[in-house]
Order: structure tokens, then C-alpha cells, then sequence
């Protein structure tokens, strides 16, 4: 499915883009150039926001809930758009920050990282997760293609920039976190998201699950 696609492919940019914005911070604060602290902050917003999490929020959990008749209210789809609003949160949180106005450093650099781990997370959950499941439940329902849209022209240059951002602040090799896939991974499971298992299978899911499990 395209849109499935071009989300998956935004992922890859974002991740790069969010890891280049770790070694930006980790310079000592009267090096970094506020001009690619702006360009950090222009990407986030304007890529990340509002071209990738918007067509996900509006075309694909949409479809989810509408006419795959998955719950959004609660489960991964209202985990995934809980996660979008708490990023864009603690994006504005930043935003003194990287316009250089923030005075104290360590308490940027944290929420820095907290944004940035928070990225790559919600990522991995729906790349592991939410994305590989979406394509065979909308088909079952006679979804099998989903619109999208070009980029506008500012969120083209957001991207461009990001990717010169990523050249000049190369992502650190090992970031430290832990990273990984499945809902097991996900720090939504067992907080406000039982699973994908428990939220999304039908009955005949569990009835197939069940003569597996008996070898049959
Ligand atoms: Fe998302
Ligand atoms: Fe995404």
C-alpha cells in the first residue's frame, strides 16, 4: 500500500534527522549555531508534524477506525496518537531552547533526549507493529489503497534541510538506548495499551491462535 510506503520511508528520515539533533545538543551551547538549532526545530514541525503524524492521524487511523473497524479510542491507534501530541509537547517544550533562549543546559539537553527517544520509540512500535498489521486488516475489508498527498513546497524544504542537517551533525553510532521491536518493546504496554492480541484480534483470530497452539 503507498501511503503504508511513504510513511515508512518518512520514518527513516525522521530517525536520522532525530539522532543528528542528539550530536547537535551534546556541543556546548555557546558553539551551536542557532540558525540549524531553527532548522532542527522547522523539521520537527513541519515534516515530522505536519506532512508524516498528520497523514497518519488523518488518512490511515482513520481508515483503521472507520472502515476496519479497529477501536481508536483505546489500543495502538489512540497509543500512537496519544504518543503524537505528548511529542509535539515536549517539542514546544525545546523550542527556547533552540532559538537560544535557554539558560540552563542540562535541563534542554534531557528534554532533548526525551524527545528524540521518544521519536525513535513511537517508530519502532509502528514499524514493528501498527504498519505490518494495517495492510491485511484494511484489505479484509476491501481497503487496498489509501490517498496521500505531495509535500508543500515548506515542507519540501524542511526535509532538504533536515538532510543537510543530517551531513553536517552525523547521528551517534550507539546512541544508548535500547531500541527494538513488538509491543514488548513499546512503553504503552501494559500502560494504556494491552497489546496488540488483546485490542485488535477478532474472535477467529484467537480460534486460529488456539489450534496452533494445539498443533492443529
Ligand atoms: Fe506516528
Ligand atoms: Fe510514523
Amino acid at each position: 500500500m503507498k501511503l503504508i510506503d511513504e510513511l515508512q520511508a518518512e520514518h527513516a528520515e525522521i530517525e536520522q534527522v532525530a539522532g543528528a539533533f542528539l550530536t547537535y545538543v551534546a556541543a556546548p551551547a555557546r558553539a551551536r549555531s542557532i540558525e540549524d538549532g531553527a532548522a532542527f526545530l522547522q523539521f520537527f514541525r513541519s515534516y515530522a508534524n505536519h506532512f508524516h503524524h498528520a497523514r497518519e492521524e488523518e488518512t490511515l487511523f482513520v481508515a483503521l477506525r472507520d472502515r476496519a473497524g479497529l477501536p481508536a479510542d483505546r489500543g495502538p491507534i489512540a497509543t500512537m496518537a496519544a504518543d503524537h501530541e505528548r511529542m509535539a509537547g515536549l517539542l514546544a517544550g525545546l523550542a527556547a531552547g533552540l532559538e537560544g533562549g535557554a539558560d540552563t543546559e542540562a535541563p534542554f539537553r534531557e528534554s532533548a533526549a526525551a524527545y528524540v527517544h521518544a521519536l525513535w520509540h513511537h517508530i519502532d512500535a509502528e514499524n514493528s507493529v501498527l504498519f505490518p498489521e494495517c495492510e491485511p486488516r484494511l484489505r479484509r475489508n476491501g481497503v487496498t489503497e489509501l490517498p496521500s498527498r505531495p509535500m508543500t513546497p515548506e515542507e519540501c524544504r524542511a526535509l532538504a534541510a533536515g538532510r543537510v542537517l543530517v551531513a553536517r551533525y552525523p547521528p551517534p553510532p550507539d546512541p544508548g538506548e535500547m531500541r527494538g521491536e513488538g509491543c514488548i518493546m513499546c512503553p504503552a504496554f501494559g500502560v494504556t495499551c494491552r497489546g496488540l492480541e488483546l485490542e485488535w484480534w477478532n474472535e477467529w483470530e484467537w480460534d486460529e491462535f488456539e489450534d496452533r497452539m494445539n498443533g492443529g
